[in-house]
């Protein structure tokens, strides 16, 4: 069993980025910029935004954010996200999900130039994935793209198991990983919450996908002895024996699993650190003008 390191591999492919975004700072005079749109007091959605920001940094990205309250109206959010699709010196803008009640996370996300939207949830960079063309890939699937790839996991006519619909990962995941081309070419099977018979279906699975954000719901009867096992969720855990009094599981009982794979992610330092790599992939390639040529 290989454990894959996500915080190796996101280093190695950060600083391979550094690199670039220098050149590219001293020949065209500014770094690629991300801003990020935080609205409200959510925890989990603070500590996302700080980490996207320290990332910008590590490899010399600009970023900026933008602090809206809690009770903020949707007109208002639309004038923040108006802004920044008109400033020329931003070339990636984020709304952090989730939004407050209230406020229309489709009509937001809509609103978003797509040009600039790194994120890839507009409907223009869905689709453009969906039909194969160049697009902003959603961070977390083009991270475990990225890990199956540098991990050398073969793919190409492999079974591979999906769980998790989610727009933010399970589907478009399972698009990525079916599409004809090197690094996928994959037999997959999208399951979620009404699916009969998972176990059964799961232990079929070459390459086994969880994204279903319930800890430690996956046991060793889900999992073929020799599978890949990539786990998306994470959850914090009371554990006295821990000094910031709490563990950080995923959605698999990784004790239980890890024995049967030849591969497998841990969490934390599988996936997590993968996922801002995507981001900041996009938001060089937006910088570049690849996939909407600048004009
Ligand atoms: N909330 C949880 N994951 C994400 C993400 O990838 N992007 C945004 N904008 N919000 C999120």
């Amino acid at each position: 069993m290989r454990i894959i390191d996500g915080k190796e591999i996101a280093n190695q492919l950060k600083n391979e980025m550094a690199a670039e975004v220098e050149k590219l700072r001293s020949d065209l005079g500014r770094a690629p910029h991300l801003a990020a749109v935080l609205v409200g007091n959510d925890p989990a959605s603070e500590t996302y935004v700080k980490n996207k920001e320290k990332a910008c940094h590590e490899v010399g990205m600009a970023s900026s954010v933008y602090r809206l309250p809690e009770r903020t109206t949707e007109a208002e959010l639309m004038e923040v996200i108006d802004f920044v699709n008109k400033d020329e010196e931003i070339d990636g803008l984020i709304v952090q999900l989730p939004l407050p009640k209230g406020l229309s996370e489709d009509a937001v996300i809509a609103r978003i130039a797509p040009e600039k939207d790194v994120d890839g949830f507009h409907p223009a960079n869905l689709g453009r994935m969906v039909l194969g063309q160049p697009s902003y890939l959603p961070a977390t699937p083009m991270g475990i793209m990225l890990l199956l790839q540098r991990s050398g996991i073969e793919t190409e006519g492999k079974r591979c198991v999906v769980i998790g619909r989610s727009h933010i990962v399970g589907t478009p995941v399972s698009i990525l990983l079916s599409r004809n081309r090197a690094g996928a070419n994959c037999t997959v099977t999208l399951c979620h919450s009404k699916t009969q018979n998972l176990p059964a279906i799961c232990r079929t699975a070459d390459i086994l996908i969880v994204a279903i954000g319930q800890c430690e719901a996956i046991t060793g009867d889900y999992v073929k002895e020799g599978a890949v096992v990539i786990d998306v969720g994470i959850h914090r855990v009371p554990d006295a024996s821990k000094k910031s009094g709490f563990a950080l599981k995923g959605d698999v009982k990784y004790d239980e699993v890890a024995p049967r794979c030849s591969y497998i992610t841990p969490v934390p330092g599988g996936v997590g650190p993968m996922t801002i790599v995507g981001l900041l992939r996009n938001t060089l390639s937006a910088f570049k003008g690849e996939i909407y040529p600048k004009r």
